[in-house]
């Protein structure tokens, strides 16, 4: 039989003792998390969420104590009271190194099985599987427990400072009609409406609109989003949102709102200033330079357009990329020559080619003299501009990608850019680099569907300036939308709203709706708008990707404390699972698997 607390009340936490507290009597609860057993000497390192406090036993113990001392095993639950002592041997590791806790009681209040992995910040041998499957355990690591404490200040960060601002938490359902993201839904099933279905949120877009139409003018919420797509190091399926929204307000206003939360965060979090305004890069010369709408500018590694260098070359690889529409553009990994072999540069065309690129050109200028793929299919004036216009000098390593499709150069090059940041050390780690990104396209076209879609969402208001080309140049059309973007993250993400029904009309047939179609997806919103919508707008943080971000951590799992892996399942409780017959009849649904 277990000890039982009766009697005996907490008075600190293990990592809450001090020097200043010897000679008193103190009573701490916690884990073992090491015991050390010499004989009549036995000492054991209880640890709570605040730390660890080391518990000593000696051969003045009461003998049923130390024997009970004796008898403790890695993860035992323990309650132990006794007088707090100067230690012998201090140890430096630990805040409460220099003071034990000498027992007098000690009560075993549960025992643990043998931990599959020890409790410890290195879980660098625990496979990730293992790590969340006993989720319990990993998150009994300090490192874990640090995380999501992190992640709680964060939050309650994002409620102060909204709330100071006048916003709103308002909570909106979970249960929903299908909304605009553009992902796949999760949907569930009705039972009192057999054959039809809700679909889980995968933002509070559309309520958080209707509030604004309700009047009140600003809204916050810490908002649960579900979206039925890929996993990857920054995307759960279920992911968290600090949602806001404002009336009444320009672009403006929104980034220097939300500008003002990130600063919050840096000082109450991190104990940074962060510089306000932040840097803003139109979409198009983020594309330009960087090959990409979120880009990392820790580094330099820039893109540059070397078509017009190329247009009439001789080499059908980069003159038949261009005559096809696209482009040849090239990066230069200055000084990266010696340091990356033939070898590598061949698994860097592997990298592209994961991109769709059909292979990567490159020139390494070495102290030996210059080796390349494609130098030799160049006339001398071809060379000369390529090397003038990517500065490039003894050391240097062009890298060089053609395709006729632009997004598939920009993709290619983006990513390699990120990726030989990485593979050269070009990031200093601990810094921090915030921007807008603005002016995104309104539209986007999609050769699946054959048509433009929306690049942010139906409801997103075109620039003033681009009004007229809606119909005519829907490509070229730019919308009021900014995302904000972290160390290369797309941290968080809004728009000015259309609030007006002649123009939200307008935006529907660009996007191939009929008035019908639009009725039956969002005919709630567009009647609300026939009823007095005020101009509005807002964004979305990435609440994980935030923490993430602020913690210098490498997945979202590691913020998220019970996240879901690749094949969308949680390992813990092991879900998604089947589900009773019985349950499936009350649905009026049939699982037909397809045959293997
Ligand atoms: P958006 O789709 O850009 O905008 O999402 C906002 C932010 O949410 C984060 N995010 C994710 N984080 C983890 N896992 C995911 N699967 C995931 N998907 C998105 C990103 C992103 O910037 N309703 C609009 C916001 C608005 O217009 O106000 C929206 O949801 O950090
Ligand atoms: P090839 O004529 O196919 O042997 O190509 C000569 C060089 O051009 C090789 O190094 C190829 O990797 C490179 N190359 C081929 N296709 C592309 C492309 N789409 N973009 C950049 N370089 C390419």
């Amino acid at each position: 039989m277990a000890d039982t607390m009766q009697g005996l009340k907490r008075t600190h936490y293990c990592g809450t003792v001090t020097p200043e507290m010897i000679g008193r009597e103190v009573v701490v609860c916690g884990w073992a998390q090491k015991t050390r057993d010499m004989g009549t000497l036995v000492f054991i390192d209880l640890r709570d969420r605040t730390g660890i406090v080391q518990l000593a036993f000696d051969d003045k113990t009461d003998p049923a104590v130390l024997t009970k001392a004796q008898r403790v095993r890695a993860e035992y639950v323990l309650m132990a009271r006794g007088v707090l002592r100067q230690r012998e041997s201090v140890n430096h590791e630990i805040p409460t190194g220099e003071v034990e806790v000498y027992v007098t009681e000690l009560r075993v209040l549960a025992e643990s099985n043998t931990p599959p992995f020890a409790i410890s910040d290195d879980s660098k041998g625990v496979k990730e599987e293992l790590r969340l499957k006993y989720r319990y355990l990993d998150l009994r690591r300090p490192e874990m427990q640090s995380a999501i404490a992190m992640r709680h200040r964060i939050v309650k960060v994002a409620r102060d400072y909204y709330d100071t601002n006048g916003f709103l938490e308002i909570e909106t359902p979970v249960l929903i009609k299908s909304t605009p993201e553009g992902a796949r839904d999760y949907l569930v099933p009705s039972r009192v409406q057999q054959g039809k279905f809700y679909a889980l949120p995968q933002s509070p877009q559309l309520y958080k609109q209707i509030l604004m139409c309700s009047g009140f003018d600003r809204y916050m919420q810490i908002a649960r989003c579900f979206r039925d797509e890929d996993l990857r190091a920054d995307r759960q399926p279920e992911f968290t949102q600090i949602d806001v929204e404002m009336s009444f307000i320009d672009e403006e206003d929104i980034m220097a709102m939300n500008e003002g939360f990130m600063k919050r965060v840096f000082k109450e979090v991190l104990g940074k200033e962060l510089e306000t305004p932040f840097r803003r890069i139109k979409y198009r010369d983020a594309m330009d330079n960087y090959g990409i709408d979120k880009p990392d500018t820790r580094f330099d590694l820039r893109l540059h357009d070397l078509s017009e260098i190329l247009k009439n070359t001789g080499f059908a690889v980069f003159s038949g990329a261009i005559a096809g529409g696209g482009s040849v553009r090239g990066i230069n990994a200055k000084g990266a020559a010696e340091k990356l072999s033939r070898k590598e540069i061949d698994k860097l065309t592997d990298f592209v080619k994961t991109y769709r690129a059909k292979g990567l050109a490159y020139t390494r200028w070495t102290h030996e003299g210059r080796s390349s793929s494609f130098e030799k299919f160049l006339t001398e004036e071809e060379i000369a501009g390529i090397h003038k216009a990517l500065d490039a000098e003894e050391g240097d390593l062009l890298l060089i990608v053609a395709d006729a499709k632009n997004e598939v150069v920009y993709d290619a090059l983006g990513q390699l850019r990120n990726h030989l940041a990485q593979k050269l050390g070009l990031i200093e780690p601990g810094t921090f680099d915030l921007l807008w990104v603005t002016e995104f396209p309104l539209f986007e076209y999609s050769e699946e569907e054959g048509r433009y879609m929306a690049k942010h969402h139906p409801f997103t208001c075109p620039m003033l300036e681009d009004l007229d080309m809606i119909e005519s140049d829907p490509g070229h059309c730019r919308a009021r939308a900014y995302d904000m973007v972290m160390n290369g993250c797309e941290v968080g993400g809004g728009s000015i709203r259309i609030n007006t029904m002649e123009l939200q009309e307008r935006m529907l047939v660009a996007l191939g709706f009929t008035p019908e179609s639009a009725e039956e997806r969002f005919g709630f919103l567009l009647e609300a708008f026939r009823y007095g919508a005020p101009p509005h707008g807002g964004m979305a943080f990435g609440l994980d990707r935030l923490v993430m971000l602020l913690l210098g951590k490498e997945s979202i799992k590691e913020v998220i404390a019970f996240p879901k892996v690749q094949n969308a399942s949680e390992l813990m409780s092991g879900c998604p699972a089947e589900v009773e017959d019985k349950s499936l009849a009350e649905l009026a649904i049939k699982v037909d698997l397809p045959q293997e």
